[in-house]
Formats: C-alpha cells, sequence, structure tokens
C-alpha cells in the first residue's frame, strides 16, 4: 500500500508489532470482517507481508493472510505517520522482553506511546495486547494527557494465544478479558469482540493486566508442581502418567497442564512468571510460590541430563540423539526452550550431539554454539542411528507417530530418553527398547 492509498482509507484497527500476538490478531480480526493495518519498524518484514510470507510458523496462519490480503480487509504498511491519523483502535503488540532480574523491558512499548499519541483521533482508543505491568495502562493515559493534551482512552485486552493453535485459541477462547476504564471505551470493546462466543469479563484496568500475569503464573505452577511429583514418582514406583489423570479428573484441579516432562519454556510462561515475582518484590512483596516454580524449572533440565550422564557414568565421547529444537510441537520457536539448555548441557559435558527437528532447525542454529560436536540432520532416522542414546526433548507428533519398531532396526543403540513422556512405556519395552522416561 502507498502512502497515498493509506489516506484515502479509515481502518478499524491498526496494529503496531507484526509479531506473533500482533500478526495473530490482525488476520483474525480482519477475518471477522474489520479493516487492519499492520505497521512494524523493519520495511522488509512489511515487504514480505505484503505477498503474504509469515516471519514464523503457525499452523493456518498464512491462509488467513493471504484470504484477508485478497478481500481488502488486511493491509500492511511500515510507517505510523500515515495510518495511525485514520485509526479507531490502535492496538499495541510490540515484545516486553524480560530484564536479567527478570523486570518487564517496557522500552519499546512507551515508544509506540510517545509516537501514537499525537497521531491519533482524539475519539480513538488504544488496546494493550503487549503484557505490560500492571498500572502501565493508567500510566499511559496520564502520559498521553501530558505530551499531546488529549484524553485517550487504554483499554487491557491480554492475550492467551498458545503458539500451534493460535487461529483456534483466538476464535474459540474459553474467556475474553477486557479491561475498560469508561462505559465508552467498553462498548467499542464490547462491537469488536462480537463475533468471538465466548464468556466476556470486564473489569478494571489493573485486574486486566493482572489477570494476564496471574493465568501464566499458575499454569507454570501446575507444571513445576507435577514435575516435582514425577520426581518423587521416579523413587517411590508411582507413574506420574495415571497420578496426573487421577488428579486431574478433579474438576477442581483439571487434567490440562499436568504433563511432566523437562519444564516449560516459550516466550510468555518463563517471561510472565519472573515478571510477577519481579512485580511482587517491587510492591515489598516476595512471591516464595514462583521463586520456587523458576527454580524448579530450572532444575527438571539439569535433573534430565544427569539422568543420562548416570546411565553412561560420563558423557565424554558419547553420541547423543537430540529429537526436537522447539520449546513445544507445532512451532518454530525455540525461545527459552528445554532442548536449547539440554544440548548445551551435554556438549559441556563432552558428548556429541545430533539433533533434529521438523522446522525449528533455522531459529536454533542462531542460539546454539557452531561447533562440530554438533550436528543437524534432517531426519529421524539419520540422527539416531549413529547415537549412543535417543533424547525426545519437544512433543512433536512426528515423534509420537513414528514407527519406533521400524526406527530401530536402523539405531545404534536401543537405549531412549523420552523427556517428555509421549511414547507409550509397555510398548517400548515390549519392542526390546531400554526406555527411560519422566516419573513412570
Ligand atoms: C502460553 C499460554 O498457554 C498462553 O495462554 C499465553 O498467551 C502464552 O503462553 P505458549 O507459550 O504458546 O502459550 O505454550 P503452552 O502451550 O502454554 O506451553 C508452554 C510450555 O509449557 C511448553 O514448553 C510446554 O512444553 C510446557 N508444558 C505445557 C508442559 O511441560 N506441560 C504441560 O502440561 C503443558
Amino acid at each position: 500500500m502507498t502512502p497515498k492509498e493509506a489516506q484515502s482509507t479509515s481502518y478499524d484497527i491498526v496494529v503496531v508489532g507484526a509479531g506473533y500476538v500482533g500478526l495473530v490478531a490482525a488476520a483474525c480480526f480482519a477475518d471477522l470482517g474489520f479493516r487492519v493495518c499492520v505497521i512494524d519498524r523493519n520495511p522488509d518484514k512489511i515487504e514480505r507481508l505484503q505477498h503474504g510470507v509469515i516471519p514464523f510458523f503457525e499452523p493456518g496462519l498464512d491462509l488467513v493472510v493471504k484470504r484477508t490480503i485478497a478481500r481488502k480487509r488486511l493491509f500492511f504498511s511500515p510507517s505510523l505517520e500515515s495510518v495511525v491519523p485514520h485509526a479507531k483502535i490502535v492496538m499495541i503488540a510490540v515484545g516486553t522482553p524480560s530484564q536479567p532480574n527478570g523486570k518487564v523491558d517496557t522500552h519499546d512499548y512507551w515508544k509506540v506511546i510517545d509516537a501514537i499519541a499525537p497521531l491519533m483521533h482524539a475519539t480513538a482508543l488504544i488496546v494493550d495486547k503487549s503484557t505490560v505491568p500492571i498500572g502501565t495502562a493508567q500510566k499511559a493515559m496520564k502520559r498521553i494527557a501530558r505530551i499531546a493534551k488529549k484524553s485517550i482512552d487504554v483499554v487491557s485486552f491480554p492475550e492467551f494465544l498458545r503458539e500451534g493453535t493460535a487461529l483456534d485459541d483466538f476464535l474459540k477462547p474459553d474467556r475474553l478479558v477486557v479491561g475498560a476504564p469508561s462505559k465508552k471505551s467498553e462498548r467499542i470493546m464490547k462491537r469488536l469482540i462480537r463475533g468471538i462466543r465466548t464468556k466476556k469479563i470486564f473489569t478494571s484496568l489493573e485486574t486486566a493486566e493482572m489477570i494476564k500475569y496471574a493465568s501464566n503464573a499458575f499454569l507454570a505452577t501446575k507444571i513445576s508442581f507435577i514435575n516435582e511429583i514425577a520426581n518423587i514418582c521416579e523413587s517411590t514406583g508411582a507413574d506420574v502418567v495415571d497420578v496426573a489423570l487421577g488428579m486431574g479428573l478433579d474438576k477442581r484441579i483439571g487434567t490440562s497442564f499436568l504433563r511432566a516432562g523437562i519444564g516449560y519454556g516459550g516466550s510468555c510462561f518463563p517471561k510472565d512468571v519472573k515478571a510477577l515475582k519481579h512485580i511482587a518484590g517491587s510492591n515489598h512483596y516476595s512471591f516464595k510460590l514462583l521463586k520456587s516454580v523458576i527454580e524448579v524449572n530450572s532444575f527438571q533440565r539439569k535433573y534430565f541430563v544427569e539422568k543420562i550422564e548416570r546411565h553412561f557414568r560420563s558423557l565424554k565421547g558419547k553420541t547423543i540423539a537430540v529429537l526436537g529444537l522447539a520449546f513445544k510441537g507445532n512451532t518454530d520457536d525455540v525461545r527459552e526452550s528445554a532442548s536449547i539448555d539440554i544440548i548445551n548441557e551435554l556438549l559441556r559435558k563432552g558428548a556429541k550431539v545430533v539433533a533434529h527437528d521438523p522446522v525449528a532447525e533455522t531459529n536454533a542454529r542462531k542460539v546454539l554454539p557452531v561447533t562440530p560436536k554438533l550436528i543437524y540432520c534432517q531426519t529421524i532416522e539419520h540422527a539416531v542411528k549413529q547415537a549412543d542414546a535417543t533424547v525426545i526433548a519437544t512433543e512433536w507428533r512426528t515423534f509420537s507417530d513414528a514407527n519406533w519398531k521400524t526406527l530401530k532396526k536402523k539405531m545404534k543403540s536401543s537405549l531412549v530418553f523420552d523427556g517428555r513422556n509421549i511414547l507409550d512405556k509397555q510398548k517400548m519395552k515390549e519392542l526390546g527398547f531400554d526406555y527411560y522416561s519422566i516419573g513412570r
């Protein structure tokens, strides 16, 4: 779109930030019938998006983007100036990464606020999609009043999308949470989300911002809890998969997020748990539980490598096949991936690693060391045929659906460490594997 074309049109929504959250929200709102324009400071990214090229892997997203571009509902622009004045809603979806002490880095968020405030129409609304510390939306309204002499409502509309299932999560969420500072902004938000049928909760700004952190911190707590139960299962003879099912069928507990393994990763849980702990600290409260959740999560990765090391006594000179680089299945994201930590630890202990992932190799190469001791393989077969042990680090369906009977014939060793409990323990034993998993 040329700046001239942009000026001639108005937009229901302008999304700032063509990252994961921004792009999914933009494509889905465009698919619901809104006119949406996405802005990103990276002109190459915008150029590629205009041709329907998505910068990350998310099942189905390319189809929705192409469809909404063709229907002239989704547009892209590299500049705020040409589109923000024509927007009814400006949705902020820029990254808010963690600083080393867990504090949220909101630098990019404030840069956007300062840039859009003078450009926005006085009746327009800002919607926070970025995860920001509690109190940020209120601060933003005060800042806009000061710097742009305008009274613009800032709404908190947290996202709960999971990578790999984002489109489904967007259209069929368990609930939508909206923190609105006025009746007017609440009405606008109600119209925006009319097409999504689910429970809708309208709260204060601070409550909505807290719901996001509390939800992610609670889910991470569930994972660390079941991982500790798994570690005790190993020494007591209980099976954590059945324990989780037995616990989870109690409706008060619920079966989801009780899969024991090598811990949680990704762009949200690690960052948000650390952030909430930090936010508590800055409010003179020590969140002891979250401190343990974080500790358990990093321990779980080390403990897994120690288990492999104990088996061999020393990992020096051993070749380990690592299946999975992404932080979970169905994504190419390797941020805070347990697999990356495990590979680094295996290399540190003197092992050679042969790694395979269906889609995350390119991203993994950017964060893993370049060394002849780390080789990437195109297929599962290639990785396992030369290994002294096989490690499953990501819950990819291609690993659980693989024909392990046929694979075994090609494998140098029948030793398998399943860090995600994705294989059938009994069947693996019957096939003659030396099979170790988590808490079983
Ligand atoms: C998460 C939240 O689910 C989502 O609501 C929020 O908006 C963003 O963060 P995502 O990071 O995409 O989504 O991944 P999710 O599917 O929640 O898994 C997070 C991590 O926990 C993964 O590493 C996964 O392997 C791990 N996990 C998940 C477990 O170890 N056990 C489980 O039972 C569930």
